[in-house]
């Protein structure tokens, strides 16, 4: 799929705020997010863009708290920012600290924002970095890889731990398994990934076409209809344990709590990790399955020494490259404050 971007040429240098900002969603919406679904909505106010959670997209089943949700939500705050960072747009955050709220952050103009030319520097890879499911080469992540790695989780204020040993891989890779066989057990999991799932050739804009898992197009046809229908729990948990278990790195991403702010933030360092490990030549995907059942995120806290973990990834150089996945342009992701509130009022909130 091409990546649909308006020409950089095109930013209005000379704009109001509100325009600088809305210019900037264009790459806010290339954020990746669970079973892409695209959870959000920017609301456009005059100095700044309310990120809002779009909870008729939420997961129930796989992601009953919306937490992966707020994550998706803070990846699209930080490709905003990288963007803002690049078209030199002065950018404050605040992330609202009030749970369940639809409103997550809003991004704000501020004349007094200092620039940030780490984050300028990470622009090119926006609309590079995708999700890849392909293994990995064995010990193609560096320690100085893995140090800049934990640098962005440190100023984001999470906790990475990484491990490439037998020992702790087979470890992460026994609970990685242990979820798959319980997850695929669960007839309303495989119907919910199940309508995620799509053909090839879907003109669908969000969701995942089979080729990112590797399927050609016969295959991504019956795949959806498969996986409603049978239990497909030990072949799942079969490649996964592979993947874990050859992963040249296992991350976890962590918090000390697990309030939507601690959502929000890990989202932020999640998309900034992703973008410096493409500029260093290494492709991730996600092996969440463990931290998506309660019994086995708080054995898996226990056992990596974070309190709440978030995001299980697999870091390494990919031995095939991955395509790309489509987005929702901009445009249908975004209103005005004003039509915002009509809806609200017609809805009756
Ligand atoms: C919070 C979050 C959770 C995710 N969980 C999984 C997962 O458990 N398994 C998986 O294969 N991909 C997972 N993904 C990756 C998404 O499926 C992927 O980002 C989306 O399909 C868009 O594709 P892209 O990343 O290539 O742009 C997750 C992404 C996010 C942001």
């Amino acid at each position: 799929m091409k990546l649909k971007l308006p020409a950089e040429s095109d930013f209005p240098a000379d704009g109001r705020p509100v325009e600088q900002l809305d210019f900037l969603i264009n790459w806010g919406v290339l954020a990746p997010s669970s079973h892409n679904s695209q959870p959000w909505l920017f609301i456009r106010h005059d100095n700044h863009v309310a990120i809002h959670a779009d909870r008729t997209r939420a997961l129930p089943v796989v992601d009953p708290h919306d937490r992966e949700l707020s994550i998706s939500c803070g990846c699209a705050l930080m490709y905003m920012r990288v963007a803002a960072a690049h078209f030199n747009v002065p950018v404050k955050v605040y992330r609202n600290p009030e749970d369940g709220s639809d409103l997550l952050a809003n991004l704000y103009f501020d004349e007094d924002a200092p620039p940030q030319q780490a984050l300028s520097e990470l622009f090119e890879y926006l609309p590079r970095r995708v999700t890849n499911r392909f293994p990995y080469v064995e010990g193609s992540v560096s320690d100085e890889q893995m140090a800049a790695l934990a640098e962005v989780c440190a100023t984001h204020r999470v906790t990475l731990r990484a491990y490439h040993d037998d020992t702790s891989r087979h470890a992460l890779a026994d609970r990685i398994a242990e979820a798959d066989v319980q997850q695929m057990a669960s007839k309303t999991y495989r119907r919910e990934l199940a309508s995620w799932l799509h053909h090839n050739r879907s003109r669908s804009r969000d969701g995942m076409p089979g080729f990112t898992q590797g399927m050609n197009e016969f295959a991504s046809l019956a795949a959806p209809i498969a996986i409603r229908t049978f239990d497909v729990g030990e072949g799942q948990a079969a490649r996964d344990r592979e993947l874990a278990e050859h992963s040249p790195a296992l991350c976890i991403i962590g918090t000390n709590k697990d309030h939507h702010t601690d959502w929000v933030r890990t989202g932020e360092a999640l998309a900034q990790l992703l973008l410096v490990a493409t500029r260093e030549g290494l492709s991730a995907s996600f092996l969440n399955q463990p931290i998506e059942i309660d019994r086995l995120r708080a054995d898996l806290a226990k056992h990596v020494g974070v309190r709440f973990p978030q995001i299980l990834l697999r870091l390494g150089k990919p031995t095939r490259e991955a395509r790309h996945t489509p987005r929702r342009p901009a445009s249908e992701v975004t209103v005005d404050a004003g039509e915002h509130e009509e809806y609200q009022v017609f809805q009756g909130f």
